[in-house]
C-alpha cells in the first residue's frame, strides 16, 4: 500500500469515510479556522511520515469535519519550502487529500502587496503566480505526468464562487498575481521592484508549489492571500514575521466570512 493510502485508512478509521468536499490549508497566522470546524483532530504527530510544519503561527493538525454544513479537511499549517529545501514537502498532504476522495483545494497564505490599492488586513485572491523561487515540486517525478499545464491552474470556477461569496459579504476581493519568493529572509527593495515589473501583484513564500502539486494530482485549486504587510521598500512599516502573525487575524476574519459563504453555497 502506498503511504498516502496507508495515511488516508487512518485518517478514515478515526474521522469516517465520507469524503471531504474541500481541502483547505491554513497559512501564518490563520490557524484559527482550525478551531471552527466540528469533527475529528488528528495531530500532525499522530500521522507517520506526514510533514511537520515548524513555523510559529501555525496549528499543526488535520481536521476533519463540518463547516457549515460542508464536510472539509483542514491542515492547520503547511511545511514551506525554506524549512528543509524541498519543495515537494507538501506532496503527502496532498495525495493523502486525493486518497480521500477531496476534489477541490483552497490554499490561504500571508502575502505583501505591491499594489497601492491593496493593503494590510485586505485580501487577494490568485488568479495566477510566478515560480520566482525557482523551484518546481515535481522535479525528480518520473512519469510523463510531470508535465503539468498551469494555463489555467487557479480554477476558474472555485474564483466565480470566492469572488460571488466574497460580494455577498461586502468583502473586496481583488484578483492578482501571487510570486513566490523561497524566503525564509523577507525580499529586498529591488526585488520587490523587480517583481513588480515582472507583474506580481502580492509576494510570498507558500502556495505555489501546492498549487502546482495540486494540478499534478488533479484536485481543483485555488488560492487566497491574507495581505499582513506592503512589500519591502514600499512603505515605512517594519517587515517581521511578528508583525505578521499580528496582522493575519484582520485579513483572516474577513477570509472567514467569504469562506463560509462560499460552503453555503456549494
Ligand atoms: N514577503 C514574503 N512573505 C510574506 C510577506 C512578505 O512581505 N508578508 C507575509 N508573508
Amino acid at each position: 500500500m502506498s503511504k498516502s493510502a496507508e495515511l488516508a485508512a487512518l485518517i478514515r478509521a478515526r474521522a469516517g469515510d465520507a469524503p471531504p468536499q474541500l481541502g483547505l490549508i491554513l497559512g501564518s497566522g490563520l490557524g484559527h479556522l482550525a478551531e471552527e470546524v466540528q469533527g475529528v483532530a488528528i495531530p500532525y504527530s499522530d500521522l507517520p511520515g506526514f510533514p511537520h510544519a515548524g513555523v510559529s503561527g501555525h496549528n499543526p493538525k488535520l481536521v476533519i469535519g463540518q463547516l457549515e454544513g460542508v464536510r472539509v479537511a483542514v491542515f492547520g499549517g503547511r511545511v514551506h519550502y525554506y524549512e528543509h529545501g524541498n519543495p515537494a514537502e507538501m506532496r503527502l498532504p496532498l495525495e493523502i487529500l486525493r486518497e480521500l476522495g477531496c476534489g477541490q483545494l483552497l490554499l490561504t497564505n500571508a502575502a505583501g502587496s505591491l499594489r497601492a490599492d491593496i493593503g494590510p488586513g485586505d485580501l487577494m485572491l490568485l488568479n495566477d503566480h510566478i515560480a520566482f523561487a525557482g523551484a518546481n515540486p515535481l522535479i525528480g517525478e518520473p512519469s510523463d505526468a510531470r508535465f503539468v499545464p498551469l494555463t489555467e491552474a487557479h480554477d476558474a470556477e472555485i474564483r466565480a464562487g470566492l469572488s460571488a461569496a466574497a460580494k455577498a459579504e461586502g468583502v473586496a476581493l481583488p484578483e492578482g498575481v501571487y510570486c513566490w519568493f523561497s524566503g525564509p529572509s523577507f525580499e529586498t527593495p529591488a526585488e520587490i521592484r523587480a517583481a513588480k515589473i515582472l507583474g506580481a501583484d502580492a509576494v510570498g513564500m507558500s502556495t505555489v508549489p501546492e498549487v502546482i502539486l495540486a494540478r499534478f494530482l488533479g484536485l481543483r485549486v485555488a488560492a487566497v492571500s491574507v495581505v499582513t504587510n506592503m512589500g519591502a521598500g514600499l512603505s515605512a512599516e517594519n517587515i517581521s514575521h511578528e508583525h505578521t502573525k499580528a496582522m493575519a487575524p484582520v485579513g483572516a476574519a474577513k477570509l472567514e466570512r467569504v469562506l463560509r459563504r462560499y460552503l453555503r453555497n456549494l
